[in-house]
């Protein structure tokens, strides 16, 4: 079963010196990041502001292969589809919480050729967000309050983690917040295959070896199964 699970270094460039993000960007890539999870808030959904999709298609006019995840802290998901897929998204992850239809989203995401990504908040239930696997191609259990990086990772998120991984075998599970080389093995152990690590990476000595710290952790238990 878990042959076919893949793990993915996702760093989140949020705590990155945003005045260079171009060279932030490329520089994690050339550390050997397998995608760029980027950090779209909009000051309602959570209490912090970030960029939109003018800021994406800037970078991907620089960045023209990488895998870019957005990740929707936005009140409104639908209302960003259609510029985000302009933008050159290739996954947009968004939050279920104050969505009325989460299949239409769903739905419209992947008419316009991207992958889809559903995500909860700690005190969102797994089952909210089980209902919706059959139509994503991803489910990300974010592991603090989105808003911010730099916070304490939640182990108590792992449960979630765990039970999804029992049974759904196959699918991508993803983590998001506090996640580094103290806390990976939880992750991965928990069995999470795609990893956002967000300050871990950015303010690691060696982003490389971080990286690939991250994504062997990861490896060994998918191997382990
Ligand atoms: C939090 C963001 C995360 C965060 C990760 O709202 O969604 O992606 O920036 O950063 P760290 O790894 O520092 O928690
Ligand atoms: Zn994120």
């Amino acid at each position: 079963m878990s042959r076919h699970l893949k793990a993915l270094i996702g760093p989140s460039i949020l705590n990155a010196d945003l005045s260079k993000l171009y060279e932030e960007s490329q520089k994690l890539l050339d550390n050997g990041a397998d995608y760029l999870h980027l950090d779209v808030m909009d000051g309602h959904f959570v209490p912090n502001l970030t960029f939109g999709h003018p800021v994406v298609k800037c970078l991907r006019g620089k960045i023209k292969d990488a895998f870019f995840e957005t990740h929707m802290m936005v009140s409104n998901p639908e209302q960003w589809i259609v510029p985000m897929a302009d933008a050159g998204v290739n996954q947009y992850t968004f939050h279920i919480e104050p969505v009325n239809n989460v299949e239409d989203v769903c739905r419209k995401i992947k008419e316009h050729g991207m992958k889809v990504g559903v995500a909860i908040k700690p005190g969102t239930p797994v089952a909210d967000v089980e209902k919706y696997i059959n139509m994503a191609d991803l489910v990300l259990i974010m592991t603090v309050e989105p808003g911010f990086g730099g916070q304490k990772f939640m182990e108590n998120q792992m449960e979630k983690v765990k039970y999804l991984r029992e049974n759904y075998p196959l699918l991508d599970i993803e983590v998001d917040g506090g996640v580094g080389p103290s806390t990976i093995n939880c992750c991965a152990n928990a069995g999470a295959n795609w990893i956002v690590s967000g300050t871990a990476v950015i303010g690691a000595a060696d982003q490389s070896a971080t990286i690939n710290f991250l994504r062997d952790a990861v490896n060994n238990a998918i191997n382990k199964k």
